[in-house]
C-alpha cells in the first residue's frame, strides 16, 4: 500500500497558514448581520408572508426597511453608498429573508446582485456615483432584464435591438419575466446591435422607468413568490443615452453571464432559506402533533425525515458558502456558484415536499406555510438559469479544467 507523505517543508510552523486555512465558522461580523437580519425578518416579515402571498403584493414597505436598515448596499464600498461586507455576509441575509418571506429576498436579490453589482463591476466611476449610490441607499430599485419571449436559456438569442443614433441607442423589443417588474427604476437590459454578431453583438444599458417608449405588460399570475412584482417590459423607440451603457458594445453577454454567477449565490441562498425554513416550522409541528399516542416527534420515520433535510440543508449551505468565499477571493467561482444553485434548488424542492408530507392533511391547506414554501422552492430550480443550464455550465468548466 502506498502512503502519501506531506513534504517536509510544509510541516515548517508557518504562520501565514493559519490565515490561508478554510474557516467553517462565521466571523463576528457575519454573525452579527446574522442576527440583525433574523430579527428583521421575523418580526417584521414572516408575519406578513402569508397575506403577501394571498393577494400577490408588492411589500414595498420591506424594501423600504432593508434600506433603512442599510443592506441595500451590503457589498458595496461606503464611498458608493453601501456598507463594504463580504458575500458571504449577503448570502446570511438573503437565506434569513428567504426563511421568513420568498418574495422579500427575490426582490433583494434581484435588486442587489442582479442590477446594482454589475454597475459596481462594469459601471465607470461616474455611472457608480450616479447609478450605484443611490441604489445602494434603496432610493432607486433595481431590475434584469435579459430573457425574451423567444429566448430564455439560450441569451445569446436576444432580439431586443438597440440601434446606436448619435449619443444616444434606440431601443425596441420586449423582456419577459422581469423580477420587481413595475416597481424598479433602473433596469438592466441586455439588447443586441447587431444579429450577425450573435453573443458579440450585445449591449448591457441601465433604461430608467419613465423613458420614452417604455411601456409595462401584464403582470404574471405565478405559482410561488407571488408577491415579486414579475411582467414584461416593453421598448418602442425608446431612447437611451450612452452614457448608461455598462463596458463597451460587445461586453453585453460577459455583463450577463458575470451577474449570473453572482445572482446564482443568491438564489442558492434563497433555497437553503426556504428548506431551513420549512424545516423549523416542520421540526416544530412534529413537536406538537400527537399520533400513536406519542407526539410525532418521537417517530422514527418522521426523524428520519428530518435528519436527512438537515444534512442536504447543511451541504447546500456549505456549497454557496464555498462559492461566496471564492468570490471575495476574486477568483473565478463561475463552476462553484453553479453547482451552489443546482445542489440547493433541488434540495429545496425536495425538502419542501418533505415538509408538507411531515404536515400531513394541513400541509396541503393554506391555513399553514408547508404548501407555500413548497410553491415558492420550484422558482429556484427555473430562474437564473435551469438546473439543466447549471448542469451544462458545471460539465463546462469541468471540461476545460482538464
Ligand atoms: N463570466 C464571464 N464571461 C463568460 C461567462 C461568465 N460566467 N460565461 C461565458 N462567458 C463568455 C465566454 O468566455 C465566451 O467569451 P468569448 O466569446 O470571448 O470566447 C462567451 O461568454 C460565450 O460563452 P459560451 O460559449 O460558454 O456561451 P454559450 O452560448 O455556450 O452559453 C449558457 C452559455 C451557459 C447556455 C448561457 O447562455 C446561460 O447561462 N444561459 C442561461 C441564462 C439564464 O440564466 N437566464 C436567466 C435569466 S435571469 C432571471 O432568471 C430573471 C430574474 O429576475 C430572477
Amino acid at each position: 500500500m502506498s502512503h502519501i507523505k506531506i513534504p517536509k517543508t510544509n510541516m515548517i510552523v508557518d504562520t501565514s497558514i493559519k490565515e490561508k486555512s478554510l474557516s467553517f465558522s462565521l466571523t463576528d461580523d457575519q454573525r452579527d448581520i446574522q442576527a440583525i437580519v433574523r430579527e428583521i425578518a421575523e418580526d417584521e416579515f414572516a408575519p406578513k408572508a402569508r397575506e403577501i402571498d394571498r393577494n400577490h403584493r408588492f411589500p414595498r414597505e420591506n424594501f423600504e426597511l432593508l434600506a433603512a436598515s442599510d443592506l441595500c448596499g451590503l457589498t458595496f464600498p461606503e464611498k458608493y453608498g453601501g456598507v463594504g461586507l463580504d458575500h458571504i455576509s449577503y448570502a446570511i441575509v438573503v437565506e434569513e429573508l428567504a426563511k421568513a418571506c420568498a418574495t422579500t429576498s427575490v426582490l433583494y436579490s434581484a435588486h442587489v446582485s442582479l442590477t446594482a453589482s454589475p454597475v459596481y463591476y462594469w459601471g465607470n466611476e461616474e455611472q457608480k456615483q450616479r447609478i450605484l449610490t443611490p441604489m445602494s441607499q434603496g432610493k432607486k430599485m433595481g431590475a434584469f432584464a435579459l430573457s425574451e419571449p423567444g429566448s430564455g436559456s439560450d441569451s445569446a438569442a436576444a432580439r431586443c435591438m438597440a440601434i446606436k443614433k448619435g449619443d444616444h441607442f434606440i431601443v425596441n423589443g420586449v423582456k419577459n419575466w422581469i423580477t420587481n417588474g413595475i416597481e424598479a427604476d433602473y433596469y438592466l437590459v441586455i439588447a443586441q446591435t447587431d444579429p450577425a454578431l450573435k453573443h458579440k453583438g450585445l449591449v448591457a444599458l441601465i433604461i430608467e422607468k419613465g423613458s420614452k417608449g417604455f411601456s409595462f405588460g401584464k403582470l404574471e399570475d405565478k405559482l410561488g413568490i407571488k408577491g415579486s412584482s414579475t411582467c414584461q417590459i416593453i421598448f418602442e423607440d425608446t431612447p437611451v443615452p450612452i452614457e448608461n451603457m455598462l463596458g463597451n458594445i460587445g461586453d453585453g453577454f460577459k455583463v450577463a453571464m458575470s451577474t449570473l454567477d453572482g445572482g446564482r449565490i443568491g438564489i442558492a441562498a434563497q433555497a437553503v432559506g426556504i428548506a431551513q425554513g420549512a424545516w423549523n416550522h416542520a421540526y416544530k409541528y412534529s413537536k406538537e402533533r400527537v399520533a400513536f399516542g406519542k407526539t410525532i416527534n418521537q417517530l422514527q420515520a418522521i426523524q428520519f425525515m428530518l435528519a436527512e433535510m438537515a444534512v442536504e440543508i447543511d451541504t447546500a449551505r456549505l456549497l454557496t458558502y464555498n462559492a461566496c468565499a471564492l468570490q471575495d477571493c476574486g477568483e473565478r467561482f463561475t463552476k462553484q456558484a453553479a453547482m451552489a444553485k443546482l445542489y440547493a434548488s433541488e434540495m429545496a424542492m425536495r425538502n419542501t415536499v418533505k415538509c408538507v408530507q411531515i404536515f400531513g392533511g394541513y400541509g396541503y391547506v393554506t391555513d399553514y406555510p408547508a404548501e407555500r414554501y413548497m410553491r415558492d422552492a420550484k422558482i429556484t430550480e427555473i430562474y437564473e438559469g435551469t438546473s439543466e443550464i447549471q448542469r451544462i455550465v458545471i460539465a463546462s468548466n469541468l471540461l476545460k479544467e482538464q
